[in-house]
């Protein structure tokens, strides 16, 4: 029992909990996801199995991405940036939902699944059932060797390293890295974007590590803001764009790990019913980057605001507008839009880690909740 307890202290790596040991693992997860596949100066990104399938990726005239729970967020920050980059349509599915549809394939769909564990039953399904349908399926999977990994018909794996707590971190903005590196590769196949852009992406990509560093640096202001708002009933994540996805998974952790009733929205359908909820024991964590449409998600603060909600606000460093506005602000280094959900996840995962910890949940093991969903 007791060798057991200490191997279990040394694989948290000195951390009290496996989540927070693979927050802090993001820099160099992410590094891992590109390591060996991207080539800065020269402009190359190479992963084999978009290389050895190119033709379809380019050729496709719709891509459909399934997944469930975490992963599918990573899906919906991607339909952005491959819509943006590479100019192809997206569909993001949640796997259960399609396969018990009669959902319509066509010739040049590109089907992509995304799973960390590569072993959730409703995804597995829905992509034997894409293939059936004569879809070309692509697996994003972080476990080596996994059903899913094994299904698909050609893939890329996220290397982002075991991930044991039970709510997604690492696999997160590992998923949402290999996508980009995918939407890149296409884009430029494509000739989708300027070619300076497609630089700029490949520099900023890069520099992304180091600043999910900086983010971390957040770890002290943002446990004193949970130690504030740990007893809400309820919670509200804003976000617009990129960040939209990003405000549904600052919210998904919230309730997993906390068990405190939390909604994601995209910031302007607050007025279509989330801004009754509104009043002074509301906290609002609004996702408010500077990024384009910057000043309707001020207008949405302002709004929060003479409603006396209480607005935790993500921002980019050097911000004065938003700052002047929220109660609380958590400053995160500066990157371009499509970039920005790595960055701006961070001090989400460690609100909802630390609001955890604070109402003693069990944070890497949540009641109800498997870390593979194996069945129905
Ligand atoms: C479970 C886990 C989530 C995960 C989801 C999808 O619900 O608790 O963290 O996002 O399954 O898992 P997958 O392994 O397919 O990404």
């Amino acid at each position: 029992q007791e060798l057991q307890m200490n191997l279990e202290q040394i694989e948290k790596g000195g951390f009290d909990h496996f989540m927070l040991k693979e927050i802090y693992e993001q820099p160099n997860a992410i590094k891992d996801t590109f390591r060996g596949r991207i080539r800065v100066s020269e402009g190359i990104v190479k992963l084999a199995g978009v290389e050895d399938n190119l033709q379809k990726f380019m050729n496709a005239d719709r891509i459909i991405i399934i997944a469930c729970g975490t992963s599918w967020h990573a899906g919906l920050v991607a339909e952005y940036i491959f819509e943006e980059f590479a100019r192809i349509p997206v569909e993001v599915e949640y796997a259960s939902e399609f396969r018990y549809r009669n959902p319509v394939i066509r010739p040049n769909d590109v089907v992509i699944a995304i799973s960390q564990s590569g072993e959730t039953a409703d995804t597995l399904a829905a992509i034997k059932l894409a293939k059936e349908r004569g879809a070309f399926v692509f697996g994003v999977c972080n476990v080596v060797g996994s059903s899913i990994s094994r299904e698909t018909h050609s893939g890329a794996y996220t290397h982002a390293g075991p991930e044991i707590g039970v709510a997604s971190t690492k696999a997160f903005t590992t998923q949402i890295t290999l996508l980009t590196l995918m939407a890149l590769r296409i884009s430029r196949a494509k000739g989708a974007m300027p070619r300076a852009d497609y630089f700029r992406y490949l520099q900023e990509l890069e520099m992304i590590p180091e600043k999910v560093e900086q983010a971390l640096q957040t770890n002290l202001e943002v446990q004193t803001i949970a130690s504030i708002y740990k007893d809400a009933p309820n919670c509200l994540y804003l976000g617009r764009g990129y960040n939209f996805p990003v405000a549904l998974e600052g919210a998904l952790k919230l309730k997993e790990i906390s068990y405190i009733h939390a909604e994601g929205y995209p910031a302007a359908e607050m007025k279509h019913g989330p801004i009754a909820l509104i009043d002074e024991r509301m906290p609002v964590v609004v996702i408010a980057p500077k990024q384009e449409h910057y000043d309707k998600i001020v207008s949405n603060i302002q709004e929060i605001k003479s409603r006396s909600g209480k607005i935790i606000a993500i921002v980019t460093k050097g911000d004065t507008q938003v700052k002047a506005l929220a109660d609380h602000v958590i400053e995160i280094p500066e990157t371009s839009d499509a970039l920005s959900p790595l960055l701006t996840t961070i001090p989400l995962q460690l609100l909802s880690y630390h609001i955890a910890v604070m109402r003693n949940c069990n944070v890497d093991q949540p009641r109800n909740l498997a870390k593979s969903v194996t069945v129905e």
